[in-house]
């Protein structure tokens, strides 16, 4: 019978081992690789001191052990949980060290432990992803502990915020786990995301591509929509992930926390009320709208450069957190087309799940047209914003800032689909179509009719553009609540959203909708 000194002693010894993960040598090679350890990633996420352990000691049930034969003590992942700005976060952190953090039936353990504590008591899971996928040796049972993991993801989305941060290989079936959570954020030049490697990209399509290109960081905020953000390096990742979390509420029956700020909700902007050129072609950056109006001028952009011709992102306004979706005239004019749609879907359902009110800046001239967007199925894609936008309950604050055209005005938040706040700048036009198209549709003969062709259709736009592109038929049926001028905007909008604060809805009982997937 040992002596409690001696268990002691061996207590700590087995703390050290467990630790050190794969040993001194794999954290080497880690970090030449220039990548932080899983534990060292925990620090940076979490505040300083409050990581709480867990299954510090649970060992690999296919044996695994370390060169000398000791087991790997907590095998191939780091699970706990802490505080993210005093607020309590669950954690996993997969330990690249051991076994390149492939997922074992022991891994997946730990990592389903902490996510059913999550929900249990409502608080955010963010993943740490760094791993070869599954541990190749356990075969089916690895892949058995992917799906245990899917299942949790899916039953907390929703309930719980979910944050993904890939911060070294995520590969094959593993990706579908940070692809079903809520927020992805990746790093530039270590991380990488995708179905099939190189290697077998090669063997069945014969394609030449590196593991960058194929599933990079670049790659997925710019190409694919995969990510959410891409980061320079890790402390700036792990930075990004306690940002987001900022905006959101611990759960599904929370609200978002609200800051204190010094910028004041009266304040107006004047440069706004020049902001806008006379020639409606002309461009403005829609950025610098979202900048002048929201707290402190501070945006959390998400998916910058994907779909740039919408912006989606976090602010704040008056101190509460808001989902802004915007336009984006710079980029396309602003048309929706399939990816944009997805995209601001995607986040009107993100906001809403997690009661963050829905700010929208409308300057859309339509649907973007074209046999490829038709043949991409704009369709299915364009009313998966039309039912995000029908369906969220939170509070939905629309800015008409200068067209709204078509479909479109009704999509973006129109008082038709829920808009509870409804604003428009003078310089709003709100019409079927544009003048130029819509004299075209109606007056055809008898422009092709009139002597002068062209002057006679100069005189119609000019007719159309009178009467219709303008905000005040849309306010004079209600449709619009309030003209304002712009330098308004942020004051009209906190009052709003003041006003609208224990706002209630009622949706009708069912199973669940059915979103054109
Ligand atoms: C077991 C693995 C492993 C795995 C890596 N290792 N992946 N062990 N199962 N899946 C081990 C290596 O043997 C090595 O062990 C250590 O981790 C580090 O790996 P290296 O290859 O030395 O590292 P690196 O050169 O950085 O390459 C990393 C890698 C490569 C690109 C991830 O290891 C790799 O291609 N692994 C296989 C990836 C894969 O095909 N996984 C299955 C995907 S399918 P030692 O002892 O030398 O340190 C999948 C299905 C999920 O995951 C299904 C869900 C539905």
């Amino acid at each position: 019978m040992s002596t409690n000194a001696e268990r002691n002693v061996h207590f700590r010894q087995m703390q050290d081992a467990s630790l050190l993960g794969g040993g001194v040598e794999r954290i080497e090679r880690q970090h030449a690789a220039g990548k932080l350890t899983a534990r060292e990633r925990l620090e940076l996420l979490l505040d300083e001191g409050s990581f709480v352990e867990l299954d510090a000691f649970v060992t690999s049930r296919a044996g695994d052990s370390t060169d000398a034969g000791e087991p790997f003590l907590g095998d191939g992942v780091v699970t706990g949980h802490g505080l993210i700005a005093g607020r309590l976060v669950f954690v996993f952190s997969q330990d690249f060290t051991v076994l390149g953090g492939s997922l074992s039936e022991a891994c997946a353990g730990k990592i389903c432990k902490v996510m059913d504590l999550a929900v249990s008591v409502g608080a955010p899971i963010v993943g740490l992803n760094d791993s070869g996928g599954a541990r190749i040796q356990e075969g089916v049972v690895a892949l058995g502990g992917y799906a245990d993991i899917f299942l949790r993801n899916v039953r907390a989305s929703g309930v719980v915020p979910q944050l993904s941060l890939i911060l070294g290989p995520c590969a094959g079936g593993a990706v579908y786990s940070p692809a079903i959570t809520d927020f992805t954020v990746m790093v530039e030049g270590t991380s990488y995301m995708f179905v099939t490697g190189p290697g077998v990209v090669k063997a069945v399509t014969h394609e030449d591509v590196d593991a960058e290109r194929l599933g990079g960081a670049m790659t997925h905020t710019t190409r694919s929509g995969v990510a959410h953000l891409a980061a320079h390096d890790e402390p700036e990742a792990l930075d990004l992930g306690r940002r987001i979390l900022g905006y959101l509420p611990q759960n599904n029956l929370g609200e978002p926390p609200r800051v204190r700020t010094a910028d004041p909700a009266a304040r107006a902007d004047v440069e706004l009320d020049s902001l806008l050129s006379d020639d409606p072609a002309k461009p403005y950056d829609m950025h610098e709208v979202i900048r002048r109006v929201v707290d402190d001028a501070l945006f959390l952009e998400l998916q910058p450069a994907w779909a740039a011709n919408i912006l989606i992102g976090f602010a704040r306004l008056g101190g509460r957190s808001v989902g802004m979706v915007a336009q984006q005239p710079a980029v396309l004019a602003g048309a929706l087309d399939i990816n944009s749609s997805i995209k601001a879907a995607r986040f009107v359902r993100t906001c809403d799940a997690f009661n963050v009110p829905i700010i929208s800046f409308v300057d859309v001239p339509g649907f973007l047209p074209g046999v490829g967007q038709e043949d991409g199925g704009i369709i299915r894609h364009g009313a998966k914003l039309l039912y995000a936008y029908c369906e969220a309950t939170v509070p939905k604050l629309t800015v008409i800032i200068r067209k709204a055209y078509g479909g479109a005005y009704d999509v973006m938040s129109s008082k038709h689909v829920g808009g509870d706040m409804n604003f428009a700048w003078p310089s709003a036009e709100i019409a079927v179509m544009g003048a130029d198209g819509a004299v075209g549709v109606i007056y055809r003969e008898r422009i092709a009719a009139a002597a002068d062709s062209v002057g006679e259709q100069a005189r119609l736009v000019a007719e159309y553009e009178a009467e219709f592109n303008n905000p005040y038929i849309a306010a004079s049926r209600g449709y619009i609540d309030a003209v304002i001028q712009p330098s308004q905007t942020r004051p009209r909008l906190i009052a709003g959203l003041e006003m609208l604060a224990d706002k209630r809805a009622d949706s009708p009982r069912k199973k669940h909708g059915n979103i054109p997937l």
